[in-house]
């Protein structure tokens, strides 16, 4: 496959920029042309940022598979679409080709049929890193049904959660998941967070782990069973495929939710046409893909990277994706390079967490491994420190690999600032460029357009984005009005992104971090307020507040200030109490990192508080705390420093 779309220079980059801004609508109708359309669009974009509407390729209709699977086949049915690599190196890899694909896809959507999922309805997909988790997702678009992945990590109460926000009547899981040396009970947690609840009519189960599940007649079946029954009658019936739903080019592909700085998790929804389009046109430009190169990204499909750099972007562009179903330390701090070495990985997409975690083993788990096939590396997710991409750059690309630090969100839909792998330049620690089609401001607190510059001749301010791209969020589900507030009002007629940025004389972007309550801990988004719920749920906590730290691993750390009042045995085992509360009620990766009991917290006398205090005496700060004579008790400031963990 060719992508006559692909950026190949400096000059074509800046070229592309210019008419994707003078003419979006010609730009991107030459992008859009490259695809599958069941019917063309009637126009390319109508918007407005107020209500928001934002409707790209109105009037189009088309099949997201369609591009990513049947389109394919002629020419690169043999090709591997997904070559998995299991938890443990002792089991066999599996390859998936684009024939495989297509057959396991329909015989899916078909299970899907069978068990009563019609277009529109949300169906929730909790399942670890196999194959049949993109068969499953991938049979949800076949169908039109509108699928919600979410992340194994999370517990029964955030699934439950999410289930009764999407109305979901449909569930796929697995009996278990293999992560490093833990097997995680996926059906059990689920058949928890099904306690009470009458919507949901079917549960199907695939097999991955033969951990003993309780199976609820009328309610759960087997994947295997179902799969097994479709394929008899497509047989029976001579049907060769399972046909593609026709989608309108604005009708919603998924959900995915996603935290922001209220306490309740928020459904981001993305379209058909304008997030194929972004997902591949970016997956193609920022990777520079060459047909046959193995891509590896290292990301769950539970997070929006694993949605549109592990399955979208990489399949509609007919590329090979490498799906890792473990964890980097797993069975040792090499597993990434044996894997790069063994499937000879040319492309390598991973977040800095998980380069500084390896930092910390030394070289040796690199002796050995033959990492000559890399071409290009990636980050993203947060900010990369210099150390951790000089490490990157020296250890894993031999200093011969461009790294692209690819900074987008779960709203984006894929990336909106980066280098272009060996195209455009890089420089450690900055995301660079936009993409074209994206119009950065940086504007301050009024929402004025930051024109001074500061002592170091870099504009600084919070980053909007002045229009639409392809792949904008569309709404939040079920709660438009959430949408405009959290994404539109802030600054009229913009885009809010939630992160500080800075702005050099050559007009590349840093991305200095969020300037909202949203935590990035470990390249998770971890809103504070629903931190501060889940502690507050445990039974002794009278009040709590959740700041960010500067944490050498995971970017940012969690501490959390607990006035507590109930019986403590004591600080510890109240602590580990506390531990499992958070645990139970969101997930292990929400827990904090530090807890600190306090007599009370810093609160101006409007009962708000004081959150710029707290995040400095976490920050270990111990002088220069700001103004507290604004506060109801400013003495509590003092006993709060003083017993700082
Ligand atoms: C937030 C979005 C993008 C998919 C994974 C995270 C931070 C993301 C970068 C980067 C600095 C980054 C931002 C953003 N972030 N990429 N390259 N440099 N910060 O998606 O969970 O929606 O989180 O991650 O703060 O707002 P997400």
């Amino acid at each position: 496959m060719a992508y006559p779309f692909q950026i190949t220079s400096m000059e074509q980059y800046e070229k592309a920029y210019r008419e994707s801004i003078d003419n979006p609508d010609q730009y991107w109708s030459s992008v859009a042309e490259h695809f599958h359309w069941r019917k063309k669009w009637d126009r390319v974009l109508d918007w407005n940022f107020i209500e928001p509407k934002i409707e790209w390729f109105g009037g189009g209709k088309l099949n997201i598979t369609e591009n990513c699977i049947d389109r394919h086949l002629e020419t690169m049915g043999d090709k591997p679409a997904i070559i998995w690599e299991p938890n443990h190196p002792d089991e066999r890899t599996r390859i998936v080709t684009y024939n495989r694909l297509h057959k396991r896809v329909c015989q899916f959507a078909q299970v899907l049929k069978n068990n009563g999922v019609k277009k529109g309805d949300r169906v929730c997909i909790y399942m670890g890193m196999v194959p049949e988790l993109a068969y499953a997702v991938l049979g949800c678009a076949r169908i039109g049904a509108i699928h919600s992945v979410i992340f194994g990590g999370f517990s029964a109460q955030s699934i439950a959660d999410r289930l009764e926000d999407a109305k979901a009547e449909y569930i796929v899981t697995c009996d278990g998941a293999y992560r490093g040396g833990k097997d995680i009970p996926l059906k059990s947690v689920i058949d928890d967070a099904l306690m009470g609840n009458k919507v949901v009519k079917r549960v199907i189960v695939y097999t991955r782990t033969r951990t003993p599940v309780s199976m609820i007649k009328g309610r759960d079946v087997w994947w295997e069973d179902e799969m097994e029954h479709a394929e008899a009658q497509v047989e029976r019936e001579n049907v060769v495929s399972m046909p593609a739903t026709e989608m309108d080019a604005e009708d919603p592909l998924f959900i995915l939710y996603t935290s922001g700085s209220t306490g309740k998790p928020k459904g981001v929804v993305h379209s058909c046409a304008g997030y194929m389009i972004w997902a591949t046109y970016t997956f193609v430009n920022v990777f520079q893909y060459k047909p046959g190169e193995i891509h590896f990204c290292t990301a769950d499909v539970g997070w929006i990277t694993g949605h549109s750099y592990i399955i979208y972007g990489p399949l509609c562009a007919g590329a090979t994706s490498l799906m890792f179903e473990g964890i980097p330390t797993y069975p040792d701090a090499g597993r990434f390079w044996d894997i790069v070495d063994k499937h000879k990985v040319n492309f390598l997409y991973t977040a800095p967490t998980a380069i500084r975690s390896l930092m910390g083993f030394g070289l040796d788990p690199l002796k050995g491994k033959d990492l000559s096939s890399l071409k290009k590396l990636g980050t993203v997710g947060e900010p990369i420190n210099e150390e951790a991409w000089h490490w990157y750059d020296e250890n894993v690309g031999n200093k011969k690999c461009p790294i692209v630090d690819t900074w987008w969100q779960t709203e984006t839909g894929g990336v909106l600032i980066s280098n272009l792998a060996g195209v455009t330049p890089s420089r450690p620690g900055w995301a660079t460029l936009p993409l074209p089609g994206v119009l950065p401001k940086l504007v301050d607190e009024q929402g004025k357009e930051v024109v001074e510059k500061d002592e170091n001749g870099l504009l600084k301010g919070n980053l909007c984005i002045a229009a639409p791209w392809p792949g904008i969020i569309r709404t939040t589900y079920g709660d438009h009005e959430r949408c405009r507030v959290n994404y539109f009002a802030t600054y009229e007629n913009l885009y809010f992104t939630g992160d500080g940025a800075l702005k050099d004389e050559n007009g590349f972007y840093r991305i200095t971090g969020r300037v909202d309550d949203v935590l990035n801990v470990s390249g998770h988004r971890i809103g504070t307020a629903e931190v501060e719920n889940a502690i507050n749920m445990h039974a002794g906590v009278v009040e709590s507040a959740v700041v960010g730290y500067a944490h050498e691993i995971k970017g940012q750390g969690i501490y959390a200030y607990v006035i507590f009042n109930g019986h403590k045995k004591d600080d510890d085992m109240t602590r580990k109490d506390i531990l499992a509360t958070v645990s139970r009620i969101i997930g292990p990766i929400a827990k904090p990192d530090k807890i600190q009991f306090v007599p009370g917290l810093p609160k101006t006398r409007s009962g708000k508080i004081m959150r710029r205090i707290l995040r400095k005496i976490a920050e270990g700060e111990t002088s220069n705390l700001g103004d507290v004579s604004t506060l109801l008790d400013p003495g509590v400031v003092e006993e709060i420093r003083a017993g700082k963990v």
